[in-house]
């Protein structure tokens, strides 16, 4: 089975990275169940889908709850009747220099991009295990594999994720479980991610940065579309996602 009547669970489906990749999934002809805090951004979005032919549902989901995640997995095969894809994607980006110590965002890049993941993965792994079938792709960042000044939580919230995706693959082969991972490693793209940055000198400077480079989220949605249409005996499992005019 390829992108093609696949049910694919989405966080942080409600903008950038997550809204281009459902439209895409949607548009040739997965099943897509969108997750994330924002009612009305998410209905809006399943109405695009739906508008365009697609098939789309949404569920108000907040990552950092165990309870959300394992609801949004459920509606998800209650709807669609199956579960083939789970991609964790919701994140938040407050970059700060250490020394700032915005301990607070530091808590939340925790609960959000790791813990996030982590039950994502919670809330499939019953599922994938039994059905011997099943994939994770998860939304690490080029801060997940290189250290950026500013970056500190962030990238290590992401080279986490990184790790658990890889020992994810590893295991399920161990285990004959049929489990297939991705991490993506996106560059600068153009979303709202940097509207989670408070602390005003690394805001301003990252804001010049994407505007001279950034990319469109569609460029990361071709890669999730790709990983998913792989046969089932093959993980495609890393892809950085660079603007090409960034060093
Ligand atoms: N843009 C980049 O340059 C870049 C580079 C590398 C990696 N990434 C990663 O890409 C992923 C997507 O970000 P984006 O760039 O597309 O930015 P974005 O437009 O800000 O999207 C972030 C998404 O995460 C959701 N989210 C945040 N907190 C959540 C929570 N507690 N529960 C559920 N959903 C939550 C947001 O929805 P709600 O606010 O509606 O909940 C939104 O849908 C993130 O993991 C980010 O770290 C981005």
């Amino acid at each position: 089975m390829t992108v093609k009547n696949k049910v694919i669970v989405i966080t942080g489906a409600s903008s950038g990275i997550g809204e281009a990749s459902a439209k895409l999934l949607a548009k040739n002809g997965a099943k897509v169940v969108l997750g994330a805090r924002r009612t009305e951004r998410l209905a809006a979005i399943v109405k695009d889908i739906e508008a365009a032919g697609g098939e789309a549902a949404y569920q108000v989901t907040d990552v950092t709850k165990q309870a959300d995640v394992d609801n949004l997995v459920k509606f998800a095969q209650t709807t669609f009747g199956g579960l083939d894809v789970i991609f964790n994607n919701a994140g938040i980006m407050p970059s700060s220099p250490i020394s700032a110590l915005h301990t607070d965002e530091w808590d939340a890049m925790i609960d959000i991009n790791l813990k996030g993941v982590l039950h994502g993965v919670a809330a499939v792994m019953p599922i994938f295990t039994a059905q011997k079938h099943g994939q994770i792709i998860t939304t690490s960042s080029v801060a997940g594999i290189k250290s950026f000044a500013g970056a500190g939580v962030y990238g290590a919230t992401k080279f986490a994720v990184r790790n658990l995706m890889e020992v994810i693959r590893m295991e399920s082969a161990q285990e004959g479980t049929n489990i297939r991972t991705a991490s993506l490693y996106p560059a600068a793209i153009n979303t709202e991610l940097l509207h989670t940055i408070t602390d005003e000198l690394t805001k301003q400077g990252m804001d010049a940065f994407y505007q001279q480079v950034g990319i469109s989220p569609a460029a990361v949605a071709n890669v999730v579309n790709f990983a998913v249409d792989q046969p089932e005996d093959v993980n495609v499992n890393e892809f950085t996602i660079y603007p090409t005019k960034q060093a």
